[in-house]
């Protein structure tokens, strides 16, 4: 079941099912399979931690991806399909990020969200970001302020 989802890195076999997850979502943002490939590759920069939750079915439940130039990190984008949320996924998916961005000498991540994305919001709240600043009409489309966010890493 859901509790069980295995957070692994996400490799090239989960690039599919990544952007159609994200797509059921509108709140979620919309990466193009070449976005998610480049992520991918060791040779990238940034450097990135890509991980993805896994249930025991084979099914992806959700994934989140960071770039990061020590000492701060960028989360990019996190997303955890409607089937499976408010069961600790995204929880484990950042607690799994900040181990492996700690390691590269990582102290401090930011992050941009839609001011009306309340669930994300309450995520990230939850999670110990807190706000850092405003950026007004950041997004387009529709056109909107970012909250940014920030958290240190210990
Ligand atoms: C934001 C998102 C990733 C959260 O994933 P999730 O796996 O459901 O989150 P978790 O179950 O780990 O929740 C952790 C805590 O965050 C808070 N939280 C999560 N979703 C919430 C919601 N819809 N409303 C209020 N609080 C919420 C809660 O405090 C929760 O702990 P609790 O369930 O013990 O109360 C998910 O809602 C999602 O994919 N949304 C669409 C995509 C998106 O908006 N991504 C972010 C773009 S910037």
């Amino acid at each position: 079941m859901n509790a069980e989802a295995r957070i692994r890195r996400m490799t090239a076999v989960d690039v599919d099912a990544a952007v159609a997850l994200a797509a059921a979502l509108p709140a979620a943002p919309q990466w193009a399979l070449a976005a998610y490939v480049a992520a991918l590759d060791p040779a990238m920069r940034p450097m990135r931690v890509t991980l993805a939750a896994e249930t025991v079915d084979g099914e992806l439940a959700g994934f989140a991806v960071a770039s990061f130039v020590p000492p701060e990190a960028e989360l990019e984008s996190i997303a955890v399909a409607a089937a499976y949320q408010r069961q600790g996924i995204a929880r484990r998916l950042f607690a799994g990020l900040a181990r492996e961005l700690a390691a590269a000498g990582v102290t401090g991540i930011l992050l941009e969200v839609r001011v009306s994305n309340a669930a994300a919001l309450a995520t990230y709240r939850a999670l110990g970001f807190e706000q850092a600043g405003v950026r007004r009409n950041y997004y387009a489309e529709p056109d909107e302020d970012a909250v940014l966010m920030r958290r240190g890493i210990p």
